[in-house]
C-alpha cells in the first residue's frame, strides 16, 4: 500500500510543481484540499524555517500523518531583506503584484549594480508523527530589475532578473524555472533528506 504524505498547501499550481519533483511509486502526495483538511495556521514566525515548521507540525498533529509544508518569499538586500517572510502580505494580501513590484523598484531607485542583489528563498519542512522535523532550503539569486519583464510565473517573478540566464524568472518557461528555482532546489534537497 502506498504511504500517504500530506503537503500543507491549498495552492494547486504549487501542488503540480511539487508532484512533478517528488514523484515516487511508494508515496501518494496529497494536498490539504485532497485530504479534506481545513486547518488555518497563522504564519507568526520571523524566518522561513519557523513558518514552514509551524505549518508542518500543526497539520501533522491534527492528522497523525507525515506532513510537508513550505514557506517562500523574496529577499531584497538593499531594503534589509524585505519583504522576506511578509512577501505575500507586503502592502496587503490583495494589492496587485504590479503595484507591489513597482514599489520595490521605486525603493531601489538609488541602488546600482550589485546593490540590487535579491533572491527567492524556499524552505520545506517535514514533520513526522513521532515529533521529528527535517528542513531543506533552496534559493535562486538575482538582482532587482529596473522594470517588470515577463508574463510567466506569478508574484515577484517579473522583477527578479537572473544574470546567469539573462532574463527574469517571469520570462522563463515553467519547465526551466522548475529546474533552477528556489522551490525546485528545496524539494530535491528534501527528497534526498527523506531518502526517496
Ligand atoms: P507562500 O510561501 O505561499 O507564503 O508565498 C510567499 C510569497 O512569496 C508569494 O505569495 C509570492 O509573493 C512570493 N514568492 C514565492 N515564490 C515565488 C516565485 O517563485 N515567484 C514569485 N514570487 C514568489
Amino acid at each position: 500500500m502506498k504511504k500517504k504524505i500530506i503537503f500543507a498547501t491549498t495552492n494547486e499550481g504549487k501542488m503540480k510543481e511539487i508532484r512533478m519533483i517528488l514523484d515516487h511509486p511508494d508515496f501518494e502526495l496529497v494536498s490539504l484540499k485532497d485530504a479534506g483538511i481545513h486547518v488555518h495556521v497563522e504564519e507568526t514566525g520571523k524566518t522561513f524555517e519557523e513558518n514552514a515548521i509551524l505549518k508542518a507540525k500543526a497539520i501533522c498533529e491534527a492528522t497523525g500523518e507525515m506532513v510537508l509544508a513550505d514557506d517562500s518569499g523574496l529577499e531584497v538586500d538593499y531594503i534589509n531583506k524585505e519583504p522576506g517572510v511578509y512577501s505575500a502580505r507586503y502592502m496587503g494580501e490583495d494589492t496587485p503584484y504590479d503595484v507591489k513590484n513597482q514599489s520595490i523598484i521605486d525603493r531601489l531607485k538609488d541602488a546600482k549594480g550589485e546593490e540590487r542583489s535579491a533572491r527567492f528563498v524556499c524552505v520545506i519542512a517535514a514533520a513526522f508523527p513521532d515529533g521529528r522535523v527535517v528542513t531543506a532550503r533552496g534559493t535562486i539569486e538575482g538582482v532587482i530589475g529596473y522594470e517588470e519583464k515577463g508574463t510567466h510565473g506569478f508574484g515577484y517573478d517579473p522583477i527578479l532578473y537572473v544574470p546567469e540566464y539573462g532574463m527574469t524568472t517571469g520570462e522563463m518557461e515553467p519547465e526551466m524555472k522548475n529546474q533552477i528555482s528556489h522551490r525546485g532546489k528545496a524539494l530535491r534537497q528534501m527528497r534526498k533528506e527523506l531518502g526517496l
